[in-house]
């Protein structure tokens, strides 16, 4: 596999959008494949690209100046929380408007819009007059990018540019929230936690059952080639983790004190343990609070047998 050229010019990045090329973007949360929306051929690409099936919708990434009511029907609440939270690592399901192509949403009735805080991609979409599909610039089913080069080492020439803005600050993917007529629920948690989005809004948030409603969040996802198991403590983890090389494995502890920078560094190490071809990842779940939430989610997927062909 050839590698992509790389640049951190976001113009140049337009430029190859404009031509109907797709482009991996780096966000605050991972890096995206990018793809303009109503350019049906590069989105197509971007399914076939990431091997991710039809019925997986895809996010729309809006420049900071557009109006998100063209795109989806912004009831009160969704627009308290766009007003809190964008620009940030927050999604929006919402209804969609006519102006949302089918090969977007596999053509359901909603929309998940996000309005990426990253200076490089806000440059970029400032520069276009359309916005950007960008699902996580991976294969489906493994570890999302956090960094330029994790996206080189992935998809190769597969992409026609990647526009390197360094690494992710957040390191894991947006919070999505649903929000209809009926309520709002968070339904993949992030770095803007249930707290967060309950605070916001005045009436209370539905239970989280988003994997019931929200297509690409099976059990096993983010998943590494690396065994990864779960312990509760650290010193555990370490126990395990001994007890493992003690028994002619290759085994390695996982874990982050604070929970912003286990978030940050949590794909990157999984990537680096394939990297080195370790055999287990023994990973501390933080505690199930604010973004450590998130953390056990993407661990747990991590950790689940897999179930993509
Ligand atoms: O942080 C992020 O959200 C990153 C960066 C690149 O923005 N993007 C990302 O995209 O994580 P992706 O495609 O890997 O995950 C998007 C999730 C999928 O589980 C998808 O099924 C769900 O959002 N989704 C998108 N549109 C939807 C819709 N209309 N209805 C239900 N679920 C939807
Ligand atoms: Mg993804």
């Amino acid at each position: 596999m050839t590698s992509p050229p790389v640049t951190t010019d976001a113009r140049r990045a337009a430029e190859t959008l404009s031509r109907g090329g797709i482009v991996a973007i780096p966000t605050e949360t991972v890096y995206g494949l990018a793809g303009r929306v109503h350019d049906e051929a590069a989105v197509r690409r971007i399914f076939a690209v990431k091997a991710r099936p039809l019925s997986h919708p895809l996010i729309v990434h809006l420049a900071a100046g557009d109006d998100p009511s063209r795109w989806g029907h912004i009831n009160d609440s969704a627009r308290r929380l766009a007003e809190a939270f964008w620009p940030g690592p927050l999604t929006l399901l919402v209804p969609r408007t006519p102006l949302v192509p089918d090969w977007v949403t596999g053509g359901r009735d909603s929309v998940a819009l996000r309005v990426p805080s990253h200076p490089a991609t806000q440059e970029l979409l400032d520069c276009l007059d359309d916005a950007l599909v960008a699902p996580s610039a991976n294969r489906f089913g493994h570890v999302s990018p956090t960094r330029a080069d994790h996206v080189v080492h992935d998809l190769g020439d597969r992409v026609d540019l990647v526009l390197d803005g360094g690494p992710c600050t957040v390191g894991i993917e947006s919070t999505i929230v649903e929000c209809n007529d009926r309520a709002c629920s968070v339904l993949r948690p992030g770095a803007i936690t249930s707290d967060h989005v309950a605070q916001v809004l005045s009436s209370p948030l539905r239970g989280d059952d988003g994997d019931s409603r929200a297509p690409g969040m099976m059990k096993s996802h983010y998943a590494p080639n690396a065994v990864v198991l779960l312990s509760d403590t650290v010193a555990g983890a370490r126990r395990t983790a001994e007890e493992l090389r003690n028994a002619g494995r290759s085994a390695e502890v996982l874990w982050y004190q604070d929970p912003g920078e286990y978030a940050a560094r949590l794909y990157e190490r999984l990537r680096d343990a394939d990297a080195r071809g370790l055999e287990i990842v023994v990973a501390v779940l933080p505690e199930d609070e604010g973004i450590g939430r998130a953390i056990r989610d993407r661990l747990a997927k991590a950790s689940a047998e897999r179930d993509w062909p």
